[in-house]
């Protein structure tokens, strides 16, 4: 199973952000960590990062074609790119949206998601390990 790990604007920054909400690892650490969860599981995984729009609609628009399933967190663009919904609609496999922290318990803006119906599984504040869970649960259906 190939998945492509898709982390959008600001991300790059992890290590850097607030560390009460978004921890201390940076994007390298996450990324080694998936890497290293998805060799476990026997997954294949591409972790990519961008900070323009378009581009994280052009790694959607790849995905269609070289992905079978997809880690996505659009980080703020979750609460207001209709690009990234239209992007992420026509993608037929499992999608799982990861949010490091906890949206819901946050700002009222952050509360709501455009990619809402259009994903099999949404985990949030369980900080890096959140990665790990959704790596989890695509195996557990590969296996199903
Ligand atoms: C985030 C939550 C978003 O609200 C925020 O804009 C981010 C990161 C998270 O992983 O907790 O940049 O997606």
């Amino acid at each position: 199973m190939r998945i492509d790990v898709l982390n959008g604007v600001n991300l790059d920054l992890l290590g850097r952000r607030d560390k009460d909400v978004y921890g201390h690892d940076s994007l390298q650490d996450l990324e080694t960590k998936v890497y290293a969860w998805a060799r476990e599981l026997g997954l294949q995984v591409r972790c990519r990062q961008t900070n323009h729009e378009g581009e994280y609609v052009e790694f959607l628009h790849a995905a269609l074609d070289n992905a079978d399933a997809l880690v996505v967190n659009p980080a703020a663009w979750t609460h207001y790119s209709w690009a990234i919904r239209d992007a992420l609609e026509p993608f037929s496999g499992p999608v799982v949206e990861v949010h490091l922290s906890d949206v819901d318990a946050r700002e009222d803006w952050r509360r709501s998601s455009v990619l809402e119906g259009l994903t099999t599984d949404r985990i949030t504040g369980e900080g890096i390990t959140g990665y790990q869970r959704a790596l989890a649960l695509l195996a557990e259906r590969r296996d199903a």
